[in-house]
């Protein structure tokens, strides 16, 4: 990996707000006072019972955050941290770093409050993300591909510009916005059993934590991590926040990039209390977002999903019959990768198969397969008829077929019938589990 640009090591570029060797601890009254200042500038979003309860086998409400304004919970921390600043520092503006929501964030609340707002992005940040910040008129400026280079350039022009940096998960006053959803899931559903809880940074966690707890002590608070960005983990091995191991490519990274964050933050990891802990393979989120779309049709974005794939997942036990309260904490996703993320559920669900056949090249072998395909009730999505591919087999064609099935049972039986007829002739693809890969 190449070396990281580690920000709180380089004293002119600390982050006053955020002190490795200080952290704050944010207290219930501050969230109280943020929920006061914040109220008329954010959606007070729903948080009701959902039909995919009966799936999971536990009574599951959804916090729907996917309903804010820029599309997540981050317009919450954005605009109490800007409701907190001196006339002087309005005046001057802010700059933040973020791979997008917190960005969009602060630059829409800034819009409102006539503050000026630059961001930085990762160069790889998803392009809806992008758009969104320069249509609510923030200066956006990319740099680099990783977020830890952006957060130096931040840092840098802060410093050069004389403006006011907040951290997306760690500055005091995000947090205490943030922890104003935990008061209202609390208002929604008194008695709930648990909150699950995604983890990025730590900044949600954190208020939530605090808030929900203050109210009624008894709530249990699940945390969940993207297996591929395991940082609260890390940081309890090691007792302080410290980078995961996590490399963070293009390749490795999740579908849930608002959680990766390397390293969570400072006050965010003093003040977060939570009960239980956990990770949840890439698998479940692509199936929670197919799931979300269908069942509460809902576009929810991965890092949003992840709460309800941990519902999905075997990690979980202690949920089953009990109210358990999901945070849908954002909804901004690339329609394009929308798209990959549904054809990999659906062949997780056992929704999509393909396979590769020869048949005779008389008259009727193609007929035959798909005469057989119809009566089993699978639906073609695609046919490729090709002679070429087998030399030495001068009377058959080799046919890639991928088909639409109802589930796993069903794609069972169409492949068992197949095989039935056509043998040694037919290869049915398998998918890898992508954490095979890794
Ligand atoms: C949609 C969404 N959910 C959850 C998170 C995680 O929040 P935090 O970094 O406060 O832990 C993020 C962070 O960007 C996010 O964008």
């Amino acid at each position: 990996m190449d070396e990281v640009l580690d920000t709180d090591y380089i004293p002119e570029l600390a982050d006053p707000y955020c002190n490795k060797d200080n952290p704050v601890i944010v207290t219930p009254g501050r969230i109280l006072d943020a929920r006061d200042k914040i109220k008329d500038g954010v959606v007070r979003t729903p948080c009701t019972r959902t039909r995919l309860s009966d799936r999971i086998g536990c009574n599951v409400y959804f916090k729907k955050e996917f309903m804010q304004f820029t599309g997540s919970f981050k317009d919450r921390g954005a605009l109490n941290s800007l409701m907190n600043l001196t006339e002087e520092q309005r005046k001057l503006g802010v700059i933040t770093t973020s791979a997008g929501n917190h960005a969009q964030s602060v630059a829409y609340q800034g819009g409102k409050l006539g503050i000026p707002v630059t961001v930085v992005m990762p160069k790889t940040t998803p392009l809806v993300k992008i758009n969104s910040c320069k249509d609510l008129e923030a200066n956006v400026i990319l740099h680099g591909d990783r977020f830890d280079e952006a957060k130096f350039r931040a840092l840098t022009l802060r410093n050069e510009r004389n403006l006011v940096y907040i951290d997306g998960f760690d500055h005091p006053d995000v947090l205490a916005g943030q922890g104003t959803a935990g008061i209202e899931i609390m208002e929604d559903v008194p008695d709930a059993d648990y909150i699950v809880v995604q983890i990025g940074g730590g900044g949600l966690i954190s208020g939530v934590s605090v808030a929900a707890k203050y109210i009624n002590p008894n709530v249990k608070i699940i945390g969940v991590e993207s297996e591929r960005c395991p940082g609260w983990h890390t940081a309890n091995e090691h007792r302080r926040p410290v980078r995961c191991c996590s490399t963070m490519n293009g390749a490795t990274q999740s579908i849930a990039d608002g959680l990766n964050v390397l390293r969570v933050g400072y006050n965010s990891f003093a003040t977060a209390q939570i009960d239980k802990l956990i990770s949840v393979p890439e698998k479940y989120i692509t199936t929670a977002i197919l799931h979300l779309l269908e069942g509460e049709k809902s576009v929810v974005e991965g890092a949003g999903a992840i709460g309800y794939a941990a519902l999905l997942s075997d990690k979980l036990p202690e949920v089953k019959g009990k109210k358990v309260v999901c945070i849908l904490s954002g909804g901004n996703i690339d329609a394009n990768i929308l798209t990959h993320v549904i054809d990999r559920a659906l062949v997780q669900e056992g929704r999509l198969s393909r396979f590769l056949v020869a048949v005779t090249d008389r008259p009727g072998g193609l007929a035959r397969l798909t005469d057989m395909l119809s009566d089993l009730g699978a639906s073609i999505k695609d046919i490729g008829h090709d002679r070429m591919s087998l030399p030495s087999h001068v009377y058959m064609a080799a046919i890639t077929c991928t088909i639409e099935t109802r589930n796993k049972g069903h794609a069972k039986l169409v492949r068992e019938q197949l095989e039935q007829f056509y043998k040694n002739d037919l290869k049915w693809q398998q998918f890898h589990d992508d954490n095979a890969l890794h």
